[in-house]
């Protein structure tokens, strides 16, 4: 049987990634700090197991995994957290909590899935990062864009380690998405239709957009793809001259 742990599972893309890989027969375990939420998702997708787990702690992970039970045929690495402000505002503590559940929370569920991975010499990882861990910079951005950059470097060096035991990695990087954290820009019209005009596609995406393309990545038709950093955008990365002008 095909198993997956998603972290992050009860937020607004991580949910959606489960209950589509509940649909595609995985048995599903769903990781997050927020027990309330992961049970009630629980109850909605047949095969799946809520397992209440700080991802910045590596004890707390163990015990899940091993509460799981099967050695996961998957891993999405979806827990996020934002604390907004400038830099010269932003405090150590928020940039550390901000660095620790984007960044080293990939490090730490990913390690402890590979070693088990690797006893049976299969096992596909899939990072959540965002545009924000590209080449341009926003403002206010605090830690969350450099965690996001990070973790883009980080999934390309587990591709590198481990691809030769079997483990294909890679990295979805989500746009302007109606979702999760971001749900409350969208639920202004003039924000969201402001938004909407720089994407080229002239459109904001959605939690089964993302999720769509994890299902591919975790399929054997993207079986050759490792290592990538796919961006999930609308093309809103390319258009970053389109307001230059020109006559
Ligand atoms: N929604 C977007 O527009 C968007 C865009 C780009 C990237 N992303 C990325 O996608 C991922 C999911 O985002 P979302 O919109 O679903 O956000 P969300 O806030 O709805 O979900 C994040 C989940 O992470 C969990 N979490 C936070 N800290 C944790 C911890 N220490 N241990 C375990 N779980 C913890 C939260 O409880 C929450 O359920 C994040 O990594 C985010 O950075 C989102």
């Amino acid at each position: 049987m095909k198993s997956i742990l998603i972290t992050g599972a009860s937020g607004g893309l991580g949910s959606e990634i489960a209950i589509q890989a509940g649909a595609n027969g995985y048995k599903v375990g769903l990781i997050d700090l927020n027990e309330e939420k992961i049970n009630e998702l629980q109850s909605k997708i047949p095969n799946s197991l809520a397992l209440p787990t700080d991802v910045t702690n590596e004890d707390s992970v163990n015990e899940s995994i091993k509460k799981f039970g099967d050695t996961p045929s998957a891993l999405v690495n979806c827990a996020g957290i934002v604390r907004f402000g400038s830099l010269l505002e932003q405090n150590v503590q928020d940039f550390k909590d901000v660095i620790a559940v984007n960044l080293l929370s990939s490090f730490i569920v990913s390690c402890a899935t590979a070693k088990l991975m690797e006893e049976k010499g299969a096992g596909n990882i899939i990072n959540i990062s965002s545009i924000s861990g590209g080449k341009h910079p926003a403002i206010h951005s605090g830690a969350y864009a450099a965690a996001k950059a990070g973790l883009v470097m980080l999934s390309e060096q587990m591709s590198l380690e481990w691809g030769k035991l079997g483990i294909r990695v890679n990295t979805v990087s989500p746009g302007f998405i109606d979702a999760g954290m971001s749900a409350s820009h969208y639920q202004d019209a003039e924000e969201r239709k402001k938004r909407e005009a720089m994407v080229p596609i002239q459109r904001i995406g959605t939690a089964d957009d993302i999720a769509k393309v994890v299902m591919f990545l975790l399929s054997e038709d993207s079986s050759y793809i490792h290592g990538e950093n796919i961006l999930v955008d609308g093309g809103v990365m390319n258009s970053v001259l389109a307001n230059i002008g020109r006559t």
